[in-house]
């Protein structure tokens, strides 16, 4: 008995979907659609259900109204056809995109009832119900009694006349209709301008529960299935999505000719990572063992051969991954794409990487080397995930930081290994470590893990992708993968990715595999590498090691930014961990200690101790005041030692002003850690210093203070200024090191902001001369922080050139991104004001960088208020169109925020948010929760 022996004719050729059959009933859909204009904005208004719709949850215990998935039905392929129209339907003036799906699953708990994911998607009619039911195996499939589509838990549910029997295997078909919208997820519209004509191109983003919103679906991580895509396209553009274009036919359909893109299968994948792109772009490509590797972005912009730096690193990056993991490549070929509207900065879905443009796309004449460092760092955490996330993915987004924190540590690593004369890794340290460290100190804070059923709905989802997952989360792993060795890591690493492929883990399967590589490798740990990580990964927080070299007592505590903060959340390890400590003693290395309880660190008179060597462990240290006096001294007079460890110079400096905010230490003992800088010519220890004295710019720049400060930096700053000026004829090229590069940066704007004169007219003679000239001869290094401080010093004639370039340059996202944060530096308000009325204008702004631009101009001592009420009295609107991306958000409530120090202003916030999030459903309680736990600690200046 043949496979489909159960299906009715007409059923039958519907189920062979894929073409032009499926297209006869898009088009009539489509009619159908632009009749119903509206309807897909607001799925719960009216749709095409047999049951009222529904707004609220409503507390029940019906399945449809839990957000997880039943485990009775499981998935094994599906067929799907999408068109998307990337012209507007004439009556409506809304974009869409019609579908038609085939999923084959099967039962394995009989069911009388199908639940399967759905939001915002309309549905054809078939016999009034909102799908068809067939059987693929030797049982009948029982008819469809009901079927609706349930809004807040985001389902297209079918409720049977009979029973699926388990064991045996069922297919669904449906065909839908959705909008393209500019929205930025799901399967949406993104638009730029080519030859002076709007362009229009289809692509997707479906982490983490958007893929419903393209196609119905089982959506949920560990409900893998391979996937037959096909996608109809007009004629002169190219469709592109995981797996390689079988082939390209040319259709024609009620007169229009199309064409239709045939991809192969996929492999056995989650729906979060499914691409689907139609677009006019152009492509460069190569081929390295066997595995396609191209580059797709709009036309001009490979005609500039932006591609070519991603395209250049990509194989080499590709090829250390494969030798890392021990694995090849698992699939034939791997494209990127830039997209000119993108929520994140790159997703990683599968064989088809999705980027922001600047994320991707090099050139020589307009990015700096942090553009360019971006570009490597950011293919290298997206290659990462091929494996780890895509290959082996976690069971349930409960785990997520694995995912994130793990490709947030080997970018480092993957970037290394391309750029090895950068040495990017230590960056780890300013760029993860120091960034989480200032939010995980807080006594709201949470940890790591996260337990399965605490995260259910897609606002909780969104939740996770917070600096905790990504930068503890890789702060944590570098830890383990230092004290483990990187040996035995990588063996461990290399059998949990064998031991899961194309299946399904959580985070102890990779202990698992680790400690065994541990007991091979005769590797001697203080205890199972379990409860080890259970102290960094189930309790918040970190501590600070305190050691008296006098007596030689090391003790740990938690580290709490505000000493007076109550910790409300209890912690399975009373707030204790297990602490692995490299240390030197008078800069010699010691043997590495575990802190389990108690250990000794006593030094003699002349000797000194420094701890947590490379800031390898997640951990501040302090030290008692003699040892402190010492390593300052060290600091002011030991150039050749303090260069042989210039992470921990960063350290020293951010330890010691994070230990006087948390009145471990006093203030003054912080600021002394800055009086060597005048001697200090590297780029980390600076970065710390400037991060931490930023604190001070925010916290004081509208204070008495400011004055005293401004003076003492100058004095800083202004050698500096004046190493790089002789290095680099006077400032008008570089420096030939990347860390060089970066410090070149710093020095100019500290000496800038600092009120050096010098510096002021340096920059203002480059910005008119570009003004006069309409020649920029500003270095790409150098340009944000030129342009930055020209438009400060200048007024409206310098913004509107600013402006008028940034709308010339909408085709160079490097450069226009540059200007669009530099026009938020003016001290203008009437034009702050105007500006912050564009970023709720895609026209002006593109939606993927509102939020940001909003921070810039909060960031700039006279935005800020501006910033802050802008947000309040719009907040409903932005939260509307804004809120659902990614991190750019709670960016958006911290940076609007960041300069509060007082307590009316502790009060003003909390009065908004009280007033407002109990109304918009808002995803970041928790953040904004801990924000205000934070401004409790911070009482006037
Ligand atoms: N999976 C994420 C992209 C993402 C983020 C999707 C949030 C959905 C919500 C991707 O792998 C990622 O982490 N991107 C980072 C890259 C960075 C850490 C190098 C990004 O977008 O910034
Ligand atoms: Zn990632």
């Amino acid at each position: 008995m043949g496979k489909g022996f159960f299906i009715s004719k007409t059923v039958g050729i519907l189920g062979i979907i894929a073409g032009v059959g499926a297209l006869a009933t898009i088009i009539a859909l489509s009619v159908v659609y632009s009749q119903e204009k509206g309807k897909n904005n607001n799925q719960n208004e009216e749709q095409t259900t047999s049951k009222p719709p529904t707004t609220t949850p409503i507390p029940s215990n019906k399945p449809w109204d839990k957000y997880r998935l039943p485990k009775n039905l499981v998935p094994e392929t599906y067929n799907v056809t999408l068109w998307p129209r990337l012209t507007p339907d004439p009556t409506t003036g809304l974009y869409t995109f019609l579908g038609s799906s085939v999923v084959d699953f099967e039962c394995v708990e009989d069911t009388d009832l199908i639940l399967i994911h759905s939001n915002k998607l309309n549905y054809t009619e078939f016999e009034n119900q909102l799908a068809r039911l067939m059987s693929v195996s030797s049982v009948e499939a029982p008819a469809i009694k009901s079927s609706w589509l349930q809004g807040v838990t985001q389902y297209l549910v079918l409720e049977l006349d009979g029973t699926l029997k388990k064991g045996h295997k069922y297919r669904l078909y449906t065909e839908f209709i959705g909008e393209l919208a500019d929205d930025l997820g799901g399967f949406y519209r993104s638009e730029y301008m080519e030859d002076g004509e709007k362009r229009v191109m289809a692509t997707t983003q479906m982490q983490p529960t958007d893929a419903r919103k393209s196609f119905p679906c089982f959506d949920e991580p560990a409900m893998k299935a391979y996937f037959f895509i096909t996608l109809i396209h007009d004629r002169g553009t190219t469709a592109l999505s995981n797996g390689k274009d079988i082939e390209t036919t040319e259709i024609n359909h009620d007169g229009q000719d199309l064409l239709k893109t045939v991809f192969e299968r996929t492999e056995k994948m989650s729906t979060y990572l499914l691409a689907f792109i139609v677009s006019d772009y152009d492509s460069i490509g190569n081929s390295i063992d066997g595995v396609e590797i191209r580059i797709f972005a709009r036309r001009s912009a490979i005609a500039a051969g932006q591609g070519q730096y991603a395209l250049n690193k990509t194989g080499p990056i590709l090829k250390f991954f494969e030798q890392y993991y021990n694995a090849t490549y698992p699939l034939p070929k791997s494209d990127q794409i830039a997209i000119p509207d993108f929520n994140a900065g790159a997703m990683e879905n599968w064989g088809l990487i999705t980027y922001r443009e600047t994320a991707l796309l090099y050139d020589e004449a307009f990015s700096s080397n942090s553009n360019k460092e971006k570009i490597a760092t950011i293919i290298a955490h997206e290659l990462a995930h091929m494996w780890f996330g895509n290959l082996v993915t976690l069971r349930w987004w409960n785990d997520l930081w694995l995912n994130e924190g793990f490709a947030s540590y080997v970018e480092y690593l993957g970037a290394n290994n391309a750029e090895p004369e950068w040495n990017v890794t230590d960056l780890i340290v300013l760029g993860d470590i120091h960034r989480v460290f200032a939010i995980d100190a807080l006594a709201s804070s949470h940890p790591l893990s996260s337990k399965e059923e605490d995260i259910q709905t897609p606002a909780q989802i969104s939740e996770l992708f917070d600096a905790i997952s990504y930068s503890k989360g890789a702060s944590v792993l570098r830890m383990l993968s230092d004290f483990l060795t990187e040996d035995v890591f990588q063996l461990g690493l290399r059998s949990y990715l064998s031991a899961f492929s194309f299946g399904n883990a959580v985070y102890t399967d990779l202990w698992y595999h680790l400690q065994k590589a541990a007991d091979s490798s005769k590797l001697e740990l203080p205890d199972t590498l379990d409860n080890i990580m259970n102290t960094w990964v189930l309790q918040m927080g970190f501590p600070v090691v305190t050691i008296n070299t006098g007596t030689g007592s090391v003790s740990q505590q938690h580290f709490l930014l505000d000493p007076e903060a109550v910790v409300t959340t209890p912690s399975p390890f009373n707030y204790q961990w297990i602490i692995p400590i490299k240390w030197m003693m008078t800069g010699n290395m010691q043997n590495p200690l575990w802190l389990t309880s108690k250990s000794a660190m006593k030094a003699t008179q002349d000797q000194w101790v420094l701890a947590n060597v490379n800031m390898v462990g997640y951990y501040r240290v302090n030290y008692d005041d003699d040892n402190w006096a010492k390593l300052l001294d060290v600091l002011q007079s030991n150039h050749q030692v303090r260069q042989r460890m210039i992470v921990n110079v960063a350290q020293i400096l951010d330890d010691a002003f994070n230990l006087a905010r948390a009145k471990i230490i006093s203030t003054v003992q912080a600021l002394n850690t800055t009086k060597y800088l005048s001697n200090e010519r590297d780029y980390i220890p600076w970065k710390a210093a400037l991060n931490n004295l930023d604190f001070f710019y925010l916290m004081f720049d509208r204070s008495e203070v400011y004055g005293p400060m401004q003076d003492y930096l100058v004095k800083k700053v202004s050698p500096l200024f004046e190493y790089y000026k002789q290095m680099t004829d006077n400032s008008s090229k570089v420096p030939d090191g990347h860390m060089d590069q970066y410090n070149q940066v710093n020095a100019i704007s500290l000496a800038c902001r600092t009120g050096l004169e010098e510096c002021q007219n340096l920059v203002m003679t480059w910005f008119q001369e570009w003004m006069d000239t309409d020649t920029n001869r500003i270095h790409p290094n150098l340009r944000s922080t030129v342009y930055c401080n020209a438009i400060a010093a200048g007024g409206k004639k310098e913004w509107d050139f600013a402006w008028s370039q940034f709308i010339k340059n909408d085709s160079t996202a490097i450069e226009s991104d540059k200007l669009r944060y530099a026009l938020s530096c003016t001290k203008q308000p009437w034009l702050l004001n105007r500006y912050l009325e564009y970023t709720l204008d895609p026209d002006m702004i593109r939606k993927q960088d509102a939020t940001a631009t909003i921070v810039d101009i909060a960031s700039n001592v006279v935005g800020q208020s501006l910033a802050w009420d802008f947000v309040r009295a719009r907040w409903s609107y932005i939260f509307s169109q804004y809120g659902g991306g990614s991190f750019s958000f709670s960016n958006l409530v911290n940076g609007v925020t960041k300069r509060f120090s007082t307590e009316f202003e502790l009060q003003q916030v909390r009065y908004f948010f009280e007033m407002t999030l109990p109304q918009c459903g808002f995803p970041f309680v928790h953040f904004v929760i801990l924000l205000l736990n934070w401004f409790g600690s911070h009482g006037p200046p």
